[in-house]
């Protein structure tokens, strides 16, 4: 990956293991601290992930978790849970001081590009207040499906049907 993102630095994609469970955690939880203000909901199930769940997430044969790193730093990740044609994404994050160089939708894009072939469909939610990550998902090709009610909000489902290359 390096050098191909546009210009957020010399960026490698990897693929997470049980070594990695306790910086993502920490980025996790400060990534996801403007979602819980946003939504005035401090109880986000990424923000009340424990080192053995994340730990459970890397380790479950139905889920990559994929990262970023700058100069060794985790500046990014992703998890895609792949169930038949389906592949759920979820805990999109990227460092605080590393938003808004194209990271995350990079890494995006590199985790939908590296899941399976028999994957046909890609599904995200977020929560309605998300603009950002809205935007983004918007950007690369994501439709809303539905919302479904949560604490004083609501929660929009997006999907995308995978991308072939013609022949
Ligand atoms: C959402 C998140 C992953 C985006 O990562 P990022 O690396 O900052 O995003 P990018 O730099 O790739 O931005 C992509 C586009 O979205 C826009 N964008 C990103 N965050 C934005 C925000 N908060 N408000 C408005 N636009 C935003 C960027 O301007 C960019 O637009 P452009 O391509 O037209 O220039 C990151 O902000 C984050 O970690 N947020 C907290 C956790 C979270 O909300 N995760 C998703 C929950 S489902």
């Amino acid at each position: 990956m390096d050098g191909q993102l546009g210009n957020p630095g010399p960026v490698k994609l990897e693929l997470l293991t049980d070594a990695d469970a306790g910086e993502l955690l920490t980025l996790q939880q400060a990534a996801y601290i403007t979602e819980a203000r946003a939504h005035q909901n401090f109880d986000l199930p990424p923000l009340l992930d424990t080192l053995d769940h994340v730990r459970a997430a890397i380790a479950d044969p139905s889920i990559t978790v994929w990262g970023f790193r700058d100069g060794g730093r985790l500046v990014a990740s992703v998890r895609m849970r792949v169930d038949g044609r389906v592949c759920e994404i979820g805990r999109l994050v990227v460092a605080p001081d590393r938003q808004g160089e194209g990271l995350g939708t990079a890494l995006l894009a590199a985790a939908e590009e590296a899941t399976p072939a028999e994957v046909t469909v890609f599904r995200l939610f977020t929560g309605e207040r998300s603009a950002g990550p809205l935007y983004l998902y918007r950007k690369l090709g994501y439709r809303e499906t539905h919302r479904s009610p949560e604490a004083g909000y609501q929660l929009v489902h997006l999907e995308k049907p995978r991308m072939r290359e013609p022949g």
